[in-house]
């Protein structure tokens, strides 16, 4: 180990302060403990902008802004009770002011000596402008990045605010369109239903037109030669033949009324303009006195039997419909059963339901032509020979259908029909 001289070290160690001193960018103020400038480095100078010998002798505080000068004295004589190596101004922000009364940003950090017996503090000053403005700079980038997140955050929200209000008016949009497409839609199957019918009605009416050329004559001829020999028969002797002519032109009128009528049910029944009114009536009075009227069209030694199986039988139906259902299955089994044949007729109830069996013995029906039955001017290859248009049954099905009953059949060849007719019934 090299021995070290006592006297040289002491020299080297005022030459590195001296250097120290002198040149560090720091400035170095040596204070007494009434706050009086003792000792000032050139920093000091140049930080303060005093010249040469200046700062000796001025108090401290004429280096601090005069706002500030009070607390300052305050702190001072706090540090000199208790002196020990600290930083100036913890957590607030320390102010210089120049000769020239600018005031500038500062860091300080103090120490504490002894001189000739008198306590002595020494700062150490480092101008922080340059820090500040950076530091100051970065909080207003900052606040500016901040400020800009916050407005895009704003927009992003204006943003999906408006997008919801789009998605929402766009589904309100979508749900009026949905609308508007069923309601087009259901017009459109009206429109085509409509359209339907009316081609329908004049098929019909077109067929009718066939039909009514072909039937009409020879009811036409009959009543036109009947007429004719009307006329000729002018004797008193005659007036048997004459009588006899009147009542054949009676019930071919009588026939022919009965196509138009049926006619003009099924016209308006296509039109769907009949309805159904159901009311309260007795069933056994209504079909017996509805016989009797049928009973006028019967052939020689035919006879109807009607057998109901309820007495007093209250019934909640469409008068007008269950006529004419009855009324052109009973015209059928007369038409289709020899002389001498009997009808029956028979009424029940099964649960709910009414029914009315129409039963003869007449020709029957093919089993080919069993399918097309109820078809619109259908007749089967038996009956060419028999008048008729086809349309009685056609109509039975719908009246039956409009008051929510079904009608069936059984027949055989040679041998006789069954017509079964089941209405719903509420029977009090
Ligand atoms: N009771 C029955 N017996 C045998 N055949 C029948 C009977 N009822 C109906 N038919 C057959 O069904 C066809 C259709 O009957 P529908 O009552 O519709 O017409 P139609 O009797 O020929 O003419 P109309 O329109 O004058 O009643 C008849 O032409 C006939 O072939
Ligand atoms: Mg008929």
């Amino acid at each position: 180990m090299t021995k070290v001289n006592q006297k040289s070290v002491s020299r080297l160690s005022k030459d590195v302060f001296s250097v120290i001193y002198n040149t560090s960018v720091e400035g170095i103020l040596a204070v007494d403990t009434h706050g009086v400038i003792l000792l000032a480095n050139k920093s000091c100078y140049q930080l303060f902008g005093y010249s040469d010998q200046q700062l000796i002798g001025m108090k401290v505080e004429e280096l601090i802004p005069i706002k500030y000068k009070k607390d300052h004295i305050k702190h001072r004589n706090g540090y000199a009770q208790d002196p020990k190596p600290r930083k100036m101004g913890q957590g607030r922000d320390l102010v210089a002011l120049r000769s020239d009364n600018s005031e500038f940003p500062i860091e300080v950090s103090l120490n504490h000596a002894e001189h000739a017996g008198k306590a002595i503090v020494i700062a150490f000053i480092i101008d922080i402008t340059k820090r500040k403005n950076t530091e100051e700079a970065l909080k207003r980038s900052e606040e500016k990045l901040l400020q800009y997140a916050s407005e895009l955050e704003s927009r992003v929200q204006d943003r999906t605010k408006e997008l919801a209000e789009a998605v929402e008016n766009l589904e309100k949009l979508n749900s009026q369109l949905e609308q508007e497409i069923k309601i087009r839609e259901k017009a459109e199957i009206e429109a085509r239903k409509a359209f339907e019918r009316e081609r329908e009605l004049n098929e019909l009416k077109s067929r009718f037109v066939s039909m009514a050329s072909h039937e009409f004559r020879t009811p036409l001829s009959t009543i036109l030669s009947s007429a004719s020999l009307i006329a000729k028969y002018n004797e008193k002797e005659t007036e048997d033949k004459r009588l006899k002519h009147v009542v054949r032109i009676k019930s071919n009128v009588n026939d022919l009324t009965g196509i138009l009528n049926d006619f003009l049910s099924l016209g308006k029944l296509e039109e769907g303009k009949i309805e159904n009114n159901p009311t309260k009536f007795d069933l056994n009075i209504f079909l017996t006195e509805l016989l009797d009227e049928i009973k006028s069209g019967l052939k020689s030694e035919q006879s109807i039997i009607y057998e109901p199986f309820e007495k007093n039988l209250e019934v909640n139906l469409d008068k007008m419909h269950l006529k004419s259902i009855i009324t052109n299955l009973v015209s059928n089994a007369i038409k289709y059963s020899p002389k001498q044949e009997t009808i029956k007729i028979l009424s029940y109830l099964k649960k709910d339901d009414l029914i009315i069996d129409i039963k003869d013995n007449g020709i029957g029906i093919p089993i080919n032509d069993q399918p097309h039955l109820f078809e619109r001017f259908f007749r089967a290859k038996n009956v060419i020979n028999i008048q008729g248009t086809g349309l009685g049954l056609n109509l039975v099905k719908r009246h039956v259908e409009l008051i929510n009953g079904n009608i069936s059949f059984k027949s055989e060849e040679g041998k006789g029909s069954t017509f079964s007719v089941k209405l719903p019934v509420k029977t009090t």
